[in-house]
């Protein structure tokens, strides 16, 4: 069921308890409720993927980061933050390009993308409430992939688009992709019909705290998804921002450049020049008006990103730290504590 944020009757925030929120967010789709997480046999095991690390423990291959949050929360929770799985499934029913796709991608990232998801989520299930998943949870549209986002998540499911969740076919796209919201368009209700949440923006209170997914996917954010947020900070409660993209500081930008492009030892303190998303968040003004206002909103608490595939955090504002999540194909994930 898909249920956009503006039509969700606001929630009475000191009235919520975990089953309620979990009978609720079965037909809103919200935070995943860990408990609310489909059920899946131990023995389905993909085909292809053989064990790794099979000496180890259940759970030791996944490298998890851990991080607090003093947000005055009702109650403490936890979440545990994923992002970037880049599934790259497809059928042998589907086109040539989805099979040149899925076996060029799967080499890309190592081939064990649905057991790290699966892993993390069945980590999730033991250890924390709620699971937050901020995009390229597939690497690009197939039937395959859709198919592992419903498998794994049904209709509890609380995140954001990645710029993957968009691309048809990448560089073999046609039309061709291009970072626009006109290129979206094509598949956004397409999008909506497979990711059980408001694909633009949606806002959902936990324990008087309000969880906000964009979709910021090329780096900018829309008029639209600003006044939104706008109106979501009337609601006076303390905000976490879940999406792709990280709003960059120069230090984060920094940790970025050095994973990406930069070599040799660190012997600066100079922030790499403006690219790419950074570029867009300086130059594009909806965007830049907003990351300035954002600097100096006081319910602005804990800002949560991927995209980048490297683990990093800095201070955003003088009330938000921004956290960046490593790939969940690496088999990373944060555990978040709100307070
Ligand atoms: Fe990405």
């Amino acid at each position: 069921m898909k249920t956009p944020s503006d039509t969700l009757e606001p929630l009475a925030a000191n009235s919520i308890d975990r089953r309620s929120f979990i009978r609720r967010m079965a037909g809103a789709g919200a935070l995943i409720a860990t408990s609310a997480l489909p059920v899946w046999a131990d023995d389905e095991v993909p085909a292809a993927a053989p064990d790794v690390f099979p000496k180890r423990g259940q759970y030791e291959r996944l490298s998890i980061s851990y991080a607090t949050v003093e947000i005055g929360a009702e109650k403490p929770f936890s979440v545990l933050h994923i992002s970037d799985t880049h599934l790259t499934a497809a059928y042998e029913h589907e086109n040539a390009k989805k099979q040149q796709l899925r076996e060029s991608r799967t080499t890309t990232f190592g081939g064990h993308q649905e057991e790290a998801l699966r892993d993390a989520l069945a980590w999730a299930r033991q250890h924390v409430d709620y699971v937050v998943h901020t995009g390229d949870l597939i690497d690009w549209q197939s039937e395959a992939n859709f198919d592992l986002v419903r498998k794994y998540f049904g209709d509890a499911m609380f995140g954001s688009m990645g710029n993957h969740e968009f691309t048809t076919d990448m560089w073999l796209s046609d039309p061709k992709e291009e970072q626009t919201e006109a290129y979206k368009d094509n598949t956004r209700s397409l999008l909506g019909q497979v990711y059980p949440f408001d694909v633009r923006f949606q806002s959902q209170v936990v324990h008087g705290v309000n969880f906000i997914t964009l979709d910021d996917v090329y780096g900018y954010v829309t008029e639209g998804q600003v006044e939104r947020f706008l109106s979501e900070v009337k609601r006076g409660l303390p905000i976490v921002l879940c999406m792709h993209v990280p709003f960059h500081t120069p230090n984060i930008w920094r940790a970025t450049m050095r994973f990406w492009r930069d070599k040799g030892p660190m012997t600066s303190r100079d922030v790499p020049e403006a690219s790419g998303d950074y570029l867009m968040q300086q130059d594009d003004l909806v965007t830049r008006d907003f990351i300035r206002y954002l600097k100096t909103e006081p319910l602005l608490r804990c800002i949560l990103a991927g995209h980048e595939h490297i683990t990093v955090e800095d201070q955003f504002s003088p009330t938000c730290r921004q956290y960046v999540v490593a790939g969940n194909f690496l088999f990373h994930g944060r555990e978040v504590l709100f307070l």
